[in-house]
């Protein structure tokens, strides 16, 4: 029997090697050969914190690029050769291991003018943009892209919290290409022009002291439409400043009741706990954006990955985040390295993406 090597963790805060059998694609399912995938926060609160892990050994990665290597039964969209990206969100099909089954529903195709480190990077948060803005906060879903009619709510500011990053840079471009014309956006300083190019209207610093009085100002008001991209205790803190008093927040789950991003030791709360509710109007609808389950919704389940996120991909809409590429040492150390890069916080706007092959 063929094996492949993967890295895993045997226990919380415990990363390991080990040995698997090259799985066999079932009916209906694929097995992609995979080339690179990512590491980002989600991950983190895995390996620190055990968070969501429901049995050692657990495995990583919520994107995968790389090359179809086996087709199941009754598959018909995809053939060997075909280089893919994947959400590869559902243990134990995660994407840091060299080879991963997964369903043609959560695979896209992607042109040979693609790399994959660059492909590797969309899945999971433009899948987390696409369900948190259409389905989550209830905006209607294009009937193209770019949108050609104006969508009813096309001027009402919509602020993105924490634009800087990774799946708050797709949210500008979505709300772009959907027709949206008065996006605020918050971030580091240095992501200002880059977020303007793709479609924010305003872009302030987040550490700004005057952030609540320049949101509400730009606002012409307090804002309708709030997305936290970050969820920290000090956003929401922020967010009930400038949030209208029936508006909704749609906050990228878990909450962080930390300083940081990578959670440190505060709680990871994926409800909102009812003394963080009351530091909002009572009006306000704050919604826990779980993207695991997009695929719930029977608009999105079996084409948002292979033929939305496919076709704005083919005609050069949606452009992939910028990367921070992990490639150095034996496979271990590039786990390490790139869980090191997560916790730290030292990554601004890029995907943490690594070079998978031993
Ligand atoms: N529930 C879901 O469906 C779902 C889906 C995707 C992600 N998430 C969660 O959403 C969070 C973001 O995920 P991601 O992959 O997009 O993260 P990411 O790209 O790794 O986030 C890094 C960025 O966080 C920003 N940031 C850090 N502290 C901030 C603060 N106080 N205010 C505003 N921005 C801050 C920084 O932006 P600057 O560079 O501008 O400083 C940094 O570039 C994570 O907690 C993740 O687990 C949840």
């Amino acid at each position: 029997m063929s094996t492949y090597t993967f890295v895993g963790a045997s226990a919380v805060g415990q990363l390991d090697t080990y040995e698997a059998p090259i799985p066999t694609p079932g009916d209906g399912e694929v097995l992609i050969k995979v080339d690179y995938s990512t590491l980002g926060p989600f991950d983190l609160y895995n390996l620190d914190r055990g968070f969501y892990v429901r049995e050692y050994p657990h495995r990583f990665g919520c994107n995968a690029a790389g090359t179809i290597e086996k087709v199941g039964a009754s598959v018909e969209e995809l053939k060997v050769g075909d280089r893919v990206i994947s959400f590869t969100a559902y243990p134990p099909n995660k994407g840091l291991q060299a080879y991963t089954v997964q369903t043609p529903s959560l695979v896209a195709k992607i042109p040979e003018w693609l790399s994959f480190v660059e492909g590797v990077t969309l899945p999971d948060n433009f899948v987390t943009a696409f369900y948190t803005l259409f389905n989550q906060l209830g905006l209607p879903i294009p009937t193209e892209f770019p949108s050609k009619s104006t969508p009813p709510k096309s001027t009402t500011p919509i602020l993105i919290y924490g634009a800087g990053t990774t799946s708050g840079q797709y949210m500008v471009q979505l709300l772009n290409l959907a027709g949206y014309k008065n996006v605020i956006a918050t971030a580091s300083k240095q992501h200002e022009n880059y977020l303007r190019s793709m479609g924010a209207t305003h872009v302030f610093d987040y550490r700004s002291s005057s952030l609540v009085e320049d949101v509400i100002k730009a606002a012409g008001g307090k804002v309708e439409l709030v997305v936290d991209c970050a969820s920290l205790s000090n956003t929401f803190a922020t967010i009930s400043k400038v949030i209208a008093p029936a508006g909704t927040l749609a906050f990228l789950a878990p909450l962080k009741l930390s300083a940081s991003l990578s959670g440190e030791d505060g709680e990871l709360p994926v409800e909102i706990p009812e003394e963080v509710r009351a530091w909002f109007p009572k009006g306000v609808s704050v919604i826990s954006v779980k993207t695991f389950f997009f695929q719930k919704d029977e608009r999105l389940a079996n084409t948002l990955v292979p033929v939305v996120l496919r076709k704005m991909i083919e005609d050069k809409l949606i452009q992939p985040n910028r990367i921070c590429l992990v490639n150095q040492g034996d496979i271990l150390t590039r786990v390490k390295d790139a869980f090191e890069l997560v916790r730290s916080n030292k990554v601004s706007g890029q995907k943490v993406v690594v070079k998978v092959p031993v």
